[in-house]
């Protein structure tokens, strides 16, 4: 994929679940300090379970973004299931491979993500979390309209090394 090519997103199914797998383990490995969780953890996890977790769910999708037939970006959106908070859903594990990085393929993640969000019947707002020390993600959010709304201090350890956190949220029009 160069600068200029559309990137194309689609949701992920239980068939991408090994190349999904290999690319969340790799964002754990390459950026300890941007995700709550850790490739120990992760790595264990058998196919099996991760393709189960990528079955269509209503108010749950995982999407992805393939560079000829391999997976090179991807992003998880989530609706909160308690009926309160049912009008919020939040995004997490926002990744792209250093490869295909700065060619819109996290704007146009996010973009369809949003877009999901938007045709959830009742959600108002998307919330995320994002370290504070991590520029080109927040940048990637603030351009696509998400505002801070609250700095989390200590909210991460890695390897001793406290991180803070920025709240951020999208309100849907
Ligand atoms: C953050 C990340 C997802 C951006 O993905 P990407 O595909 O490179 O982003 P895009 O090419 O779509 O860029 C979209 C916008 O993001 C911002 N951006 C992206 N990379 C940037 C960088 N290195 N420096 C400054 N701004 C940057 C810019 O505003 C850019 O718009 P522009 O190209 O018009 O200037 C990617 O760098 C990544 O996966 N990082 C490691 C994992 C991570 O931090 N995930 C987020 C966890 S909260």
């Amino acid at each position: 994929m160069s600068a200029g090519e559309a990137a194309v997103v689609r949701e992920l199914g239980a068939a991408d679940a090994a190349q999904f797998q290999a690319l969340r383990l790799r964002g754990l490995a390459e950026c300890p300090a941007a995700f709550a969780s850790s490739v120990d953890e992760e790595r264990v996890t058998p196919v099996a379970e991760v393709a189960l977790r990528l079955r269509a769910q209503p108010g749950h999708c995982v999407l992805g973004t393939f560079r000829r037939d391999t997976l090179v970006g991807c992003i998880g959106l989530e609706r909160e299931r308690h009926r309160k908070l049912a009008h919020k859903a939040f995004v997490w594990g926002m990744y792209v491979a250093p490869e295909a990085r700065r060619t819109g393929v996290g704007r146009a993640l996010l973009v369809e993500a949003l877009r999901r969000a938007r045709a959830m019947a009742g959600v108002r707002q998307v919330n995320l979390g994002v370290n504070a020390a991590n520029t080109p993600a927040v940048a990637l959010y603030e351009r696509l309209g998400f505002v801070p709304f609250g700095v989390e201090r200590g909210f991460m350890l890695v390897d001793g090394i406290a991180h803070d956190e920025i709240h951020m949220v999208c309100a849907l029009g």
